[in-house]
């Protein structure tokens, strides 16, 4: 059996592979992310090719202390101690100018480094177990929809797996968000687990996002997309199959909370269960243009391509 529960004598056997170069589901607070040792390159390539992900994305490492930020960057900017006081550990990741410790197949070349401090206990106890900082890019194949339950991991991708760490739903069901500071100011690069509101209240102005964009390689007009096609409609008719706000009416809806967290905890796992239904067409109920809702829009906007 591939996926273990989280208990110490396994997370123990996890870290053990990870350090022998091998790959290991983990569980974190956003989404399942696929983890290698961060400064073993043939692990990180290992990473790219299980996921069928183009050489050019970065990865983002993952830490379990603040500590060890301080191998992995040139120098901690201001504002980014100020976030990582803030918001770590949690759904937050951010872009630093990187040590030379950091191999550029984790950077895809790039002079920084992303790094994120998650919050799950049994992410932080993998970490720990392998004694070292750890690349996790979503357990998805590329363009697919992150799991957000160990049982919406790909086989293709347990197959490449040395385990896979079941530690439960993960609570907040989006990636992280993505924030820039390697530069002057800080910028949004991907809307995630904490809101931009949440980042200005801490940082104060931030630069625009839009001219940005470029800047973060890996973000693609299509992403995070279910197999089947998806389409926003302001209600669900009877006959509609997908995803409706509050109520559900017919048979192949299913629910999801009205407010923005606990919508956005169930969304991919609800994409996933209609995915597995060969329907047609996925009907999603659009939900509120509010600032609140800005990372669930982030990705219904790239699963309609
Ligand atoms: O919540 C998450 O962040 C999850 C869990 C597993 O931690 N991980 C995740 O990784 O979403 P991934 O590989 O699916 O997305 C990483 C994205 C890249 O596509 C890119 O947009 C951004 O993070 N990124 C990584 N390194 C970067 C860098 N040096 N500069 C700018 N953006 C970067
Ligand atoms: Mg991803």
């Amino acid at each position: 059996m591939k996926v273990l529960a989280a208990t110490p004598e396994n997370i123990r056997f996890a870290g053990e592979a990870l350090r022998r170069g091998e790959l290991v589901g983990l569980p974190t607070e956003t989404v399942y992310g696929i983890a290698a040792v961060a400064t073993n390159r043939a692990a990180v390539l290992a990473t790219f090719e299980l996921k069928r992900r183009p050489a050019e994305n970065p990865l983002i490492v993952h830490v379990n202390s603040l500590e060890q930020i301080y191998e992995l960057v040139e120098s901690l900017p201001a504002e980014a101690a100020v976030l990582a006081r803030a918001f770590w550990p949690g759904p937050l990741t951010i872009v630093m100018q990187k040590s030379s410790s950091v191999p550029n197949e984790v950077t895809a070349g790039l002079s920084t480094v992303a790094v994120r401090y998650p919050s799950h206990p049994v992410a932080q106890s993998i970490i720990g177990a392998a004694d070292a900082p750890l690349s996790a890019p979503s357990a998805n194949r590329f363009m697919g929809l992150s799991p957000t339950r160990a049982e919406h991991v790909d086989p293709s991708i347990l197959a490449g797996l040395a385990c896979l760490v079941d530690g439960g739903p993960c609570a907040v069901g989006v990636e992280s968000t993505v924030v820039d500071c390697a530069g002057d100011g800080v910028a949004v690069l991907r809307p995630g687990g904490i809101s931009a509101e949440q980042i200005q209240s801490v940082i104060g102005t931030l630069r625009d996002r839009q001219s940005e964009e470029r800047r973060s390689p890996g973000q693609y007009r299509r992403h995070y997309s279910p197999r089947t096609p998806v389409r926003l409609v302001p209600r669900l008719d009877c006959d509609d199959d997908g995803i409706a706000i509050g109520e559900s009416l017919g048979s192949n809806q299913i629910s999801l909370p009205e407010d923005p967290a606990g919508y956005a905890a169930a969304l991919y796992a609800a994409l996933h269960d209609l995915d597995e239904l060969g329907l047609d067409l996925i009907s999603v109920q659009a939900p509120p243009k509010t600032p609140e809702w800005s990372a669930v829009w982030d990705r219904l906007d790239k699963m309609l391509g």
